[in-house]
């Protein structure tokens, strides 16, 4: 077996970068498999709209297979989008010469509702394509027009998935419930005689350009990483439902499926430990920190980009604070997300006015503290918190958000500290904000000194 196995998508380009070619790209990468292109048709396109369509020579679509081929190897392979019959021949001949596992995505129309195959080429996509293929992933108008029946719900997917294997010779069909309503978005796989299911949680985004894409991508990866099918369709079902909760809210219509979310997660979560355990030691070293130091404890906390950090358990914080020692400051339990709870909402609530804000610390109240940040020109506001609601304050973990929104109301932005006074059984409080915990303990250090 090679080192890095090779996977090749035969698709179209599409301008906007959410689907066709460049969404098998990131998917490959993101599954760790080697990916390479034999484009079919160059789009341009955006989130909503496919506004031209240039088909590329059959002659010049099948060579770079075979030039790919030679080379490095192929272990598997998937068609996207193929546009005319003369593609498809040219695909179906080339695969069958050279012999790799091929997924076919029987790409027919886009999210954005423009046709991607010709209506007289979906004939020659079942004729010469089906029978080659390991695996084909309608979604369900396609399942529809394949299996020549209506699908309403899962007894029919499960009918047209074994219809379009037993009719047309494909090895295994699955059949995508992401057109389908209900909470749960059900896949069913039908091979070798059996039906298989895959279900996820259905997330509420209108930013699916490129699910379909990227999920039979992922797929044809994992199958050129020898996962049996079975194995690799399930992977792939969690592949695409992060990608989906993690997809990206850019364009006017479907944004595009973020299949790096799933490199992108763990590598940012590694990121934020080893700089929060950097701050935290930072802090420690302060001279005098015991004294920065409230009676409630200090936490320091780190959330991943905004674009990932829904929960507290996206911050990380240390376990069971900072607390006053003797002569310094002692840490309790363990930097780890989920950690803090307080200060990981300030950190989310800040993030709704502004996404770079990742990061924040408080300290005890001290005026002198406090006219030092002025003097630095740190931008400061002052929270009354005997002003707070009724209805905040009686709320857990509301206070915290209303902090916020109040500090923003004043300021005009996210301040890089907060302070306040107290209330009836809260301490005073200065808390700091920033981009990262070594910014915020570097302000709190500026302080101290
Ligand atoms: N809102 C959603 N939440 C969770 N999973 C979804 C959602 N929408 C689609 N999926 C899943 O994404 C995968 C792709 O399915 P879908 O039916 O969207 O494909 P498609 O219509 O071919 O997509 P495309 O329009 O990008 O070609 C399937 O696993 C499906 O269950
Ligand atoms: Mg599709």
């Amino acid at each position: 077996m090679r080192a890095v196995p090779v996977a090749i998508t035969i698709a179209g380009s599409d301008s906007g970068g959410g689907a066709g070619i460049e969404a098998d790209l990131k998917t490959f990468m993101a599954l760790g498999v080697h990916g390479a292109v034999a484009i079919t048709s160059v789009t341009a396109q955006n989130t909503y709209e496919v506004t031209m369509i240039h088909d590329l020579p059959p002659e010049i679509v099948a060579e770079q297979i075979r030039v790919v081929y030679r080379d490095t190897g192929i272990d598997a392979g998937k068609t996207g989008m193929l546009s005319n019959k003369e593609i498809i021949h040219a695909v179906a001949e080339t695969v069958e010469e050279l012999g790799f596992p091929l997924v076919v995505d029987p790409v027919m129309v886009a999210k954005s509702g423009a046709r991607l195959l010709r209506e007289d080429a979906i004939d020659a996509l079942i004729r010469e394509l089906l029978p080659r293929a390991v695996l084909v992933t309608p979604n369900i108008p396609e399942a529809e027009i394949l299996s020549g029946m209506r699908i309403n719900g899962l007894e029919d997917m499960m009918e047209a998935a074994r219809t379009i294997v037993e009719k047309h010779g494909a090895e295994a069909a699955v059949v995508k419930g992401g057109h389908l309503g209900g909470s749960e978005s059900v896949d069913v796989l039908y091979y070798r005689g059996r039906h298989y299911y895959f279900k996820a949680e259905r997330i509420e985004t209108k930013n699916t350009h490129g699910t379909g894409c990227s999920f039979s991508a992922a797929i044809t990866a994992l199958l050129a990483k020898n996962y049996g099918l079975v194995e690799a369709v399930g992977k792939a079902k969690e592949f695409i439902t992060t990608a989906i909760k993690y997809s990206l809210p850019i364009g006017r219509g479907h944004g595009p499926v973020n299949p790096a979310a799933w490199i992108w997660i763990p590598a940012e979560k590694y990121r934020v430990l080893s700089l929060l355990e950097e701050a935290v030691r930072m802090f420690l070293g302060i001279p005098g920190a015991n004294n920065l130091v409230p009676e409630v404890g200090t936490n320091i906390v780190y959330s991943l980009p905004a674009l990932y950090a829904r929960t507290v358990r996206d911050v990380a914080g240390v376990e069971g604070r900072i607390t006053r020692g003797i002569n310094r400051p002692v840490v309790h339990g363990m930097i780890r997300f989920g950690a803090s709870s307080h200060m990981a909402r300030l950190v989310l609530a800040a993030q709704r006015y502004d996404p770079r804000i990742r990061a924040a610390a408080n300290i005890r109240y001290d005026e002198r503290l406090v006219e030092r940040a002025r003097e630095k020109g740190y931008s400061i506001c002052y929270v009354d918190r005997r002003v707070e609601p009724m209805d905040v304050k009686k709320v857990e973990g509301s206070s915290i958000p209303w902090i916020l929104g109040e500090a923003v109301k004043e300021t005009g932005r996210v301040p890089d500290i907060i302070y306040d006074h107290g209330d009836y059984a809260r301490e005073p409080m200065i808390r700091v904000l920033g981009e990262d915990p070594v910014k915020v303990v570097e302000i709190i250090r500026s302080l101290a000194g």
